[in-house]
């Protein structure tokens, strides 16, 4: 059979521990005999981060920037344990991190369901994927402490001049905080959650406090609302998709009542606590994908966990593992079908349609990794717990 071809490289972010493993035998099992794979590599391990003092993380986001598409493997992010463990130079930032802020990027999670798991909420039948703002308001305020006094907010504004508000006059012990965002980045969120909605053609739900934080939420809801009108309005009506802003207590209570298929966009705090909320409640973690999306229209796929490592110290010891690897596939499908998309290469679109459909094939017919076993329910189907390899083996076969 004659491979797919391909015409422009995908920006290929390896990683550390059992995903690393996982990585090589998805390349090796699923893919490269279908596929003549086209990567320009970037070993983003912990070992060759350290060896080039990071610099690897910023070339391939910088790549990244030039292609337009990249599909990333987990990555440790450096702690006390790990400099140890690792012999490191220095504590590395999370290359995540960096990442994002090079292609000052939005995050949106989406989860992959399949028949035989039931979300905690049954109603949920399509994904519900959050969109998470990811700078600024609590993680970078700047908070203390008080025995007593009063707390004021001076402004001073570019000419020196002094405006002062006060927050609190203190009659004993309290807290006190000041936080900020900027109109940069939030017109950057809004533009990626446009982008991103369209490219899933899934509506948009938009939601702050505004009732209550009239100057700063009503800031975020006023960049939205002027960009949507101004950049997106005829693209979503010809989309037919609708974009909605709405309070976020009224956006929890639609949300829960929902059947899914919506992209919900959270500012920062908002989307750190929703998102895990949303993964539990569709059962597991290990089946949550998320990519990265720049304002410019860059995409960047990856899974939502992290290297497993518990598994991996298990394979080390030549010990049997049953690690999931259905996120980190369905990070190389989503970045093969962009690209296709891209290229205009309908071949790769529909190789990559088909994986994703073996992959869930595979579980509904009652063949998993241990933590799908442990909580897979269909009517005349005992699962059968397959090791990680025997997995993707099996969707192979499927395939
Ligand atoms: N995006 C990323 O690159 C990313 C995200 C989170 C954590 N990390 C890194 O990963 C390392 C481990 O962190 P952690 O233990 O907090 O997170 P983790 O996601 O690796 O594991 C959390 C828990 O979920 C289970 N789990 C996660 N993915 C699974 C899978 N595919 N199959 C089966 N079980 C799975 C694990 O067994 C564990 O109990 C850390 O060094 C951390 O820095 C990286």
């Amino acid at each position: 059979m004659e491979k797919i071809k391909m015409l422009t490289p995908l920006v290929e972010m390896d990683g550390d521990e059992m995903t690393r493993i996982l990585w090589k035998w998805i390349k090796e099992i699923l893919i490269e005999p279908y596929v003549d794979l086209k990567t320009e590599y970037y070993d983003l391990g912990l070992e060759n981060r350290d060896k080039t003092n990071d610099k690897v993380t910023v070339d391939s986001a910088n790549a990244t920037l030039k292609y337009g598409v990249a599909v990333k493997c987990a990555t440790i992010t450096p702690n006390n344990q790990r400099m140890t463990e690792y012999n490191l130079k220095e504590m590395w930032k999370s290359p995540n991190g960096t990442i994002r802020a090079i292609l000052d990027g939005t995050v949106f999670r989406a989860p992959i369901l399949v028949n035989g798991i039931t979300p905690y909420i049954p109603t949920w039948k399509n994904p519900i994927v959050i969109a998470r703002h990811a700078y600024g308001d609590v993680y970078k305020a700047v908070d203390g402490f008080t025995k007593g006094g009063k707390a004021e907010l001076v402004f001073t504004d570019e000419n020196g001049q002094e405006v002062r508000k006060i927050v609190h006059d203190f009659n004993g012990e309290g807290v006190v905080m000041a936080m900020h965002n900027t109109d940069k980045s939030i017109a950057s969120f809004a533009r990626s959650c446009f982008n991103y909605a369209l490219s899933v053609n899934l509506p948009l739900w938009f939601s702050t406090k505004d009732t209550i934080s009239k100057i700063y939420d009503g800031r975020f809801k006023k960049i939205f609302a002027d960009i949507y009108e101004n950049e997106y309005k005829e693209k979503f009506e010809k989309a037919g998709i609708e974009y909605m802003y709405t309070l976020i207590d009224d956006v929890v209570a639609r949300i829960i009542r929902s059947n899914g298929g919506i992209v919900w966009a959270c500012k920062n705090y908002d989307g750190d606590v929703m998102s895990d909320m949303l993964a539990t409640a569709y059962g597991s973690l290990a089946m949550m994908t998320s990519v990265l999306v720049s304002p410019t229209g860059v995409y960047e796929y990856e899974a939502a966990h992290g290297t497993v490592t518990r598994h991996y110290y298990k394979y080390l010891k030549g010990e049997p593992t049953s690690t999931n690897s259905v996120a980190t596939i369905f990070a190389w499908t989503g970045a093969l079908k962009k690209r296709g998309e891209l290229d205009n290469l309908p071949d790769l679109i529909a190789f990559a349609e088909r994986l994703e459909k073996a992959t869930l094939s595979t579980i509904e017919n009652g063949y998993m990794t241990g933590d799908l076993a442990a909580i897979f329910k269909k009517d005349g189907i005992t699962p059968v717990k397959l090791g990680s390899k025997e997995f993707l083996q099996k969707i192979a076969e499927n395939l």
